[in-house]
């Protein structure tokens, strides 16, 4: 007789229950509303401002992108203005942000948007994932961002947040983790203030939830976070 199979494969953790979603949506944005910070494509929902923002925040801090987003539109105020401007001119204005592959395919998203789209940003993300220069993430930040649709996010910060509140235990950078993060996203984006959710979960993880010396004392969610009380030897 074959011998009996036996489970190698760790169990994955459920998913939360709709009251447990619902707790965490309203923790978050209570605080979000009261502490949040105050960011210029946070008063916005211009998909081509908040393309430039997503792509210029992809690898470099908020302190250092907020001078250079208000140039960046002073100058090129549509993406019509970005796909005329000389491509020398465009890289030249990014400095001294780095990764300079960044304006080139902001200005090709731009001439493409120009040439095919009547000068707009489409909105679904098969499209929007054909760009070079839009992953994932920035998919899912443009889609909820400037065209309120319930899309989820998922960069490190977010998935570190999540990773604690709900999962605890693991290896939060395997593929199945990111995979099992992803789908956590989207069952918690709500169906209304999807814009204020996703912003939320960044300044969560940005502020309170960070990676070392994460701030518990001061955390809403700390009673029914599975990482707490926090382990400093943790991922
Ligand atoms: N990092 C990436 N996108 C961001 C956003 N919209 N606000 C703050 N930080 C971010």
């Amino acid at each position: 007789m074959p011998a009996k199979r036996t489970a190698t494969k760790p169990k994955a953790t459920p998913l939360p229950k709709p009251p447990d979603r619902r707790r965490f949506r309203t923790r978050l944005l209570t605080w979000y509303r009261r502490h949040g910070r105050d960011l210029p494509w946070r008063t916005t929902d211009d998909p081509y401002h908040i393309l430039v923002s997503e792509i210029m925040l992809q690898q470099t801090q908020v302190d250092r992108v907020l001078p250079k987003y208000a140039e960046w539109l002073e100058k090129y105020p549509s993406f019509g203005a970005l796909a005329a401007a000389p491509e020398h001119e465009v890289t030249r204005t990014w400095y001294p942000l780095g990764y300079n592959i960044r304006p080139k395919r902001l200005q090709s998203i731009a001439r493409e948007a120009v040439a095919h789209y009547g000068g707009a940003l489409p909105s679904d993300e098969a499209t929007l994932l054909s760009f070079k220069g839009i992953g994932a993430y920035t998919a899912g930040a443009i889609r909820s961002f400037a065209f309120g649709e319930r899309a989820a996010i998922l960069d490190t910060n977010v998935a570190r947040v999540l990773f604690r509140v709900f999962v605890g235990k693991g290896d939060p950078k395997s593929h199945a983790m990111k995979r099992h993060l992803w789908t956590l996203s989207a069952t918690l984006v709500p169906m209304r203030h999807v814009f204020d959710f996703n912003q939320a979960l960044m300044d969560f993880g940005a502020m309170i939830c960070v990676a070392r010396n994460p701030k518990c004392p001061v955390c809403p969610m700390a009673k029914n976070c599975r990482a707490f009380p926090f382990d400093p030897a943790a991922k």
